[in-house]
């Protein structure tokens, strides 16, 4: 069993050194091989993802990653986010969890992660007009569809799929292949959801919802909406699932420049998305369990500041050790 951890910039760092501290004593015989990536990489090698990082991760068991994102890059040619963008699109990890719970909410959404208007044409014309291309496939719309059927199976049996019908090609299309898709599992119930909507009702009713299944930039939206009502960025952790090959385990949340270096940093997302590797990328349950539920207490016993406490990072690492070793 070998991952590879690419810590990449800010607080990533940061908290990819406490999943790093836990793995150690949770599974002491994972072997993790560390890599540079994002800001970091193109400070020593001019590349978000060297080659030797991709090989790296092509290679290994499971991908967990910190988070990309300096603020001197932000204007740059090269930016430490094009890297995040080519290593999902090389390891085809199309399938983005994104769990979010908290009392009566317990809803996952399910992001296609490597279509879209990230990966469309893009450019500068002439005359100066800047554009972006939105894309999809049908293929690459009934491949996340399944996912999301088979994830719904498991849970309460309910799919939101979201999309903006009312205005956008892909989204009628995007309608038609997810009701085609959902003529499998007659046990799921499918409901079509703008995307306005959505956003609305994440923030009035989020437990109406089950799985939420929706395209790439809509995905991305409403799972930082969806982390933020049920407790903020610092819990929501996230795994990125191909067919096969290794999976990419990461925070919802960026590098938090605002408080990188603090030491304050909530590594609670991070070690869940470790839990998520432990659970769908290294076949570990029993582990993935045990860190979850350490993780649960850990944040009651020593909230970090975005929780409302004054925990440092190293004060959660302590008490989910404490709870591991229970
Ligand atoms: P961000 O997610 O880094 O931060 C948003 C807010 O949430 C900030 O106030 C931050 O302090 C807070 N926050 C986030 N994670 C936290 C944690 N674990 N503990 C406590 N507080 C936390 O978003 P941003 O500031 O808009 O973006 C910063 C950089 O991160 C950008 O360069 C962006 O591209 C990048 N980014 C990277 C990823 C990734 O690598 N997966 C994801 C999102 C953003
Ligand atoms: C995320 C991030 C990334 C995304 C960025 C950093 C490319 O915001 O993982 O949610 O938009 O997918
Ligand atoms: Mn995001």
């Amino acid at each position: 069993m070998k991952i590879v951890c690419l810590p990449g910039d800010g607080i990533g760092a940061e908290v990819a050194a406490a999943a790093r501290d836990v793995l150690s004593v949770l599974v002491p015989e994972l072997e993790v091989e560390e890599h540079l990536f994002g800001g970091a990489a193109i400070l020593a090698t001019g590349s978000p993802l060297p080659d030797d990082t991709l090989a790296a991760c092509l290679e290994a068991d499971a991908v967990l990653l910190g988070a990309v994102g300096l603020p001197q890059f932000d204007a740059a040619e090269v930016r430490p986010e094009q890297g995040l963008i080519g290593l999902r699109k090389a390891l085809d990890v199309y399938a983005n969890l994104r769990p979010a719970r908290r009392a009566a909410v317990d809803l996952l959404v399910v992001r296609e992660l490597v279509g879209g208007l990230y990966y469309g044409p893009k450019g500068t014309r002439e005359d100066g007009t800047v554009f972006d291309t939105l894309e999809y496939h049908p293929s690459q719309v009934e491949r996340i569809a399944h996912r999301g059927f088979v994830l719904a199976r498991g849970r309460r049996g309910q799919v939101a799929s979201v999309d903006k019908a009312n205005v956008l090609e892909t989204s009628r299309m995007w309608r038609r292949v997810v009701s085609e898709v959902a003529a499998h599992y007659p046990d799921v119930t499918l409901e079509h959801v703008l995307v306005d909507t959505a956003a609305m009702q994440l923030v009035t009713s989020p437990e109406r919802f089950d799985v939420i299944l929706t395209e790439n930039t809509f995905g991305d939206i409403l799972s930082d909406e969806a982390g933020a009502v049920t407790g903020g960025l610092g819990l929501a952790a996230s795994a990125s699932l191909g067919d096969e090959g290794p999976g990419i385990f990461e925070p919802v949340h960026g590098s938090a420049p605002d408080i990188a270096g603090s030491g304050t940093a909530n590594p609670a997302a991070m070690l869940r998305s470790a839990a998520l590797m432990l659970e769908h990328g290294l076949d570990r349950p029993t582990e993935a369990n045990r860190l979850t539920q350490a993780v649960d207490e850990a944040i009651e016993l020593a909230p970090t500041p975005d929780l409302g406490g004054n925990a440092t990072t190293r004060d959660v690492v302590a008490a989910v050790l404490a709870g591991i070793e229970r």
